[in-house]
């Protein structure tokens, strides 16, 4: 089933398999799309992926997670995006934007010595930093924010939008009761801290109307007490398809629950797929396409999980870094399993010139 074509927004895409949102540290440092960082896109489109997602793309300066992040928050983005989707269209490829705010978890090193800016002041023990809660001015010029840089996507040529819900970042933050702690329009119950995510898609839907399908990444599971669980999370997949969401990719964790969004205990087949339960969950309560992410490095596991219908596609970050013909691979030279070990080398990027795979490599 991994290599049927499958039907989506207004195409098809040519396989089940697609490459998860994976910032990739090749932007300049004003976050314009370098000619690396073109190559690698171009790379991946030609090893088959039917579907690529881009690292997170940053709507607003006061978002910013991580340096040399590709940055869509003016106009003048618009071009070298363009160049981007072009390259990857001469492929044959389809290529999706993921926009992100970074909210609670960017360093105040990148924001200028500033605080960052959280639905609410709740500590953020891995930066190590007390966010600033953000004021209904805040919240609505962030708001802004995604609904231009959509209109911004759709300009440089995407094929489609994702929204970063997941992980602790911004939108992720005001859905979670954990980090989300407010008694006002945008927090208070699981209705209220729906709000933001609801006032996002709205506003890039103002902005690009029909044109070019909105997807968006959540947590199933925050994995930790007192955050989002996956019973209330369907709640908001749910919401989401109700305002027109195209496809729901189930992740989970964020910076605090520790490393449960990208996980190194994997030793065999039985350890791939971890969201995979939180998946079949999503996939029995909404009729949108549902993506599942998390440690799938095997091609029968990838097929159990479609043929037993707990996702309609199987989304792939690390495997691709190494790999990033993996897709040729399957279909043509019969490859089984991924080389990735999952042992999060490729995460040592602050040390590392570009994100890519150190695994066997002497590094000091
Ligand atoms: C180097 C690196 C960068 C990542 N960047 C992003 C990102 O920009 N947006 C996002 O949603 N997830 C990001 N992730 C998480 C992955 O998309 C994925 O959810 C996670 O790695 C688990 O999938 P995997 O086991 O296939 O790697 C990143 C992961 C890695 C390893």
């Amino acid at each position: 089933m991994l290599f049927d074509p499958f039907p989506f927004a207004k195409t098809t895409l040519k396989n089940r398999l697609v490459r998860s949102a994976t910032y990739e540290k090749r932007a300049d440092v004003d976050g314009f799309a370098t000619d690396s960082l073109i190559e690698l896109y171009e790379e991946l489109a030609r090893g088959g992926t039917g579907m690529l997602i881009t690292g997170n793309a940053l709507v607003h300066p006061s978002g910013r997670s991580v340096p040399e992040m590709l940055c869509i928050h003016n106009d003048h983005y618009v071009d070298r995006l363009k160049r981007l989707t072009d390259a990857v269209h001469r492929q044959d490829g389809f290529i999706v934007i993921q926009l992100v705010h970074g909210g609670r978890q960017s360093p105040p090193a990148l924001l200028g010595g500033e605080p960052p800016l959280a639905p609410s002041a709740v500590y953020e023990p891995f930066l190590k930093v007390t966010p600033r809660a953000m004021s209904d001015a805040e919240i609505w010029e962030a708001v802004e924010a995604f609904g231009s840089a959509a209109r911004r996507a759709l300009d440089a040529g995407f094929d489609g939008i994702q929204i970063h819900g997941a992980h602790g970042y911004l939108i992720s933050s005001f859905l979670s009761p954990h980090t989300n702690r407010r008694d006002d329009y945008w927090g208070g119950d699981e209705e209220r801290r729906f709000h933001f995510a609801e006032e996002v898609v709205k506003a890039m839907r103002s902005e690009v109307g029909d044109q070019i399908p909105l997807m968006i990444k959540m947590n199933a599971d925050d994995c930790l007490e007192g955050g989002l669980t996956p019973e209330e999370s369907v709640l908001v997949a749910k919401r989401l398809e109700y305002l027109g969401i195209s496809a729901v990719e189930v992740s989970g964790g964020m910076y605090e629950s520790g490393m449960k969004t990208i996980r190194t205990d994997i030793a065999g087949e039985e350890q791939e797929a971890y969201f995979r339960e939180a998946a079949a969950l999503f996939k029995r309560n909404v009729r949108v396409p549902v993506i599942l992410v998390g440690g799938i490095r095997s091609r029968a596991v990838a097929e159990d999980v479609l043929a037993r219908g707990d996702a309609d596609l199987i989304a792939l970050s690390r495997p691709l870094v190494r790999e990033p013909d993996l897709p040729l691979k399957f279909r043509e030279e019969d490859k089984e399993t991924a080389d990735c070990i999952s042992c999060n080398g490729c995460m040592r990027y602050p040390s590392l010139d570009v994100v890519r795979c150190i695994w066997l490599e002497d590094f000091n």
